[in-house]
């Protein structure tokens, strides 16, 4: 048997984890300029909360779900999306008690039973952040920015916001049974999956992907010109915050998202090629969802973003890539107790923030030399017979050739000044 990863999933080697670092990083940094904490929910959750939260009738808990029965009876189903977690802790946990809104952010795992291609896993990573406990549209605005922040921020490019307001249970119906009725006259025309859109989930006859079925939508009655007057003042309100912030957003009557709990607020960043499929991030306002999972009404407003999604985009942004990690400093040790010497100085230098690396086994000089120019670390630490007499240590630098002594119990500092690494 040859061993392979499952479907759908990937290993992240040594050479992808400095991008997987810079997004990870910048995604806490820019959260923390928003004021959002982090929370860090369980990996897998009691079914129900996907089926109540993100709704029965979703491609996620219809067909993409892992669901299984524990070995207690209980059934349970691998994380398929943060927002539904987030507002179950919320809850569960009393933070309505807390100052509002609570902002929380997470970066975690989410698993999807999904066709694997190019930008779309079974095992997938977000970046989410939710906002619960406020209803005002400037905090969709600032929750839009955050998003393009950070991928201003990481130098993605060409990016478009797309916007959309779906209304409340108070004038989405008005809108659906229009909906329904101006479908209803082309049934014959669209594709099979939108005839069973039609009967179970209209609003998503609007992001049909079919070809033929484009015609149709287009012309489709829009949900932003049957809002109710609180709804149709939330939308304005979001686009004049938008507006204040110096953010472009494009009103696309066609943008639904693809989970049912969503209210009002609507949208999602695209890329510059392959538009709604390969959507980089997304999100929307969920006022319903708190009281869905058995909590007190909630308002809330969140986005996700696929950190697999980011990282092409930023490759694509950054074709001469980013390097992969490396020592400072390796330590060439030549001739008797200049070894030892090399691994009591190595004990000292990492207590005090710097990384070292060595040759293991019994090497050449020229053969250490050589691994010191391979492994990409800044400096190589020389110490041989003359050095060690001395006291001191030939510093050289790997990238220019410069090479100094420096007096061993001066190492420290003076490697930290070179390297501007702080101590710890
Ligand atoms: P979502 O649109 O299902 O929303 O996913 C958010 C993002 O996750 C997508 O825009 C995409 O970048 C990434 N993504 C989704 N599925 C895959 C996949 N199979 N492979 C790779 N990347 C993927 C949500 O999950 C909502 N919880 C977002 C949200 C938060 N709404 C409000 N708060």
């Amino acid at each position: 048997m040859k061993a392979q990863a499952p479907r759908g999933t990937q290993d992240i080697l040594p050479a992808e984890q400095p991008y997987w670092d810079l997004v990870r990083q910048t995604a806490a940094e820019v959260a923390r300029q928003y004021g959002f904490q982090r929370i860090d929910t369980p990996m897998f959750e009691n079914t129900r909360v996907f089926e109540r939260g993100v709704g029965q009738g979703t491609d996620i808990v219809e067909k993409e779900m892992y669901t299984f029965e524990d070995k207690g009876g209980d059934s349970i189903t691998l994380r398929a999306e943060g927002t539904a977690p987030v507002v179950r802790a919320y809850i569960e946990h009393g933070m309505h008690k807390l100052p509002q809104p609570v902002k929380l952010y997470y970066i975690c795992p989410i698993f999807r039973f999904e066709r694997p291609q190019k930008g779309r896993y079974r095992q997938h990573h977000q970046f989410g952040v939710e906002a619960l406990g406020e209803m005002d549209p400037a905090l969709d605005a600032e929750v839009i920015e955050l998003l393009w922040t950070l991928y201003a921020r990481l130098g993605l490019q060409g990016l478009s916001l797309q916007i959309n307001s779906i209304g409340d249970g108070k004038c989405r119906p008005r809108y659906l049974e229009e909906l329904r009725s101006y479908y209803r006259a082309h049934l014959d025309e669209v594709c099979d999956d939108d005839r069973v859109r039609f009967q179970k989930n209209p609003l998503r006859l609007l992001d049909c992907k079919v070809p033929s079925c484009q015609a149709i939508a287009n012309r489709a009655p829009h949900s932003a010109d049957f809002l109710c007057d609180e709804c149709a003042a939330h939308f304005a309100g979001l686009r004049r915050s938008l507006d204040l912030r110096g953010l472009k957003a494009e009103v696309n009557f066609r943008l639904v998202r693809g989970l049912d709990y969503y209210t009002r607020t609507v949208f999602e960043i695209w890329p510059a090629h392959g538009g709604a499929q390969s959507t980089i991030g997304g999100g929307g306002r969920y006022d319903g969802l708190a009281e869905e999972l058995g909590g007190p009404p909630t308002p809330g407003i969140g986005f996700g973003t696929g950190i697999e999604r980011i990282i092409l985009n930023y490759k694509e942004a950054h074709p001469e890539g980013l390097p992969p990690p490396a020592a400072d400093v390796f330590m060439v040790a030549a001739g008797d107790g200049a070894r030892d010497r090399a691994t009591e100085l190595s004990v000292g230098l990492r207590q005090s923030g710097i990384a070292v690396a060595g040759a293991y086994g019994e090497r050449s000089f020229g053969a250490q030399m050589k691994a010191a120019g391979g492994s990409g670390a800044r400096f190589a630490l020389i110490l041989g017979q003359d050095e060690l007499a001395s006291g001191q240590a030939s510093l050289k630098d790997l990238a220019n050739g410069e090479q100094v002594l420096v007096p061993m119990d001066r190492l420290v500092p003076e490697l930290q000044a070179r390297l501007a690494v702080r101590a710890p």
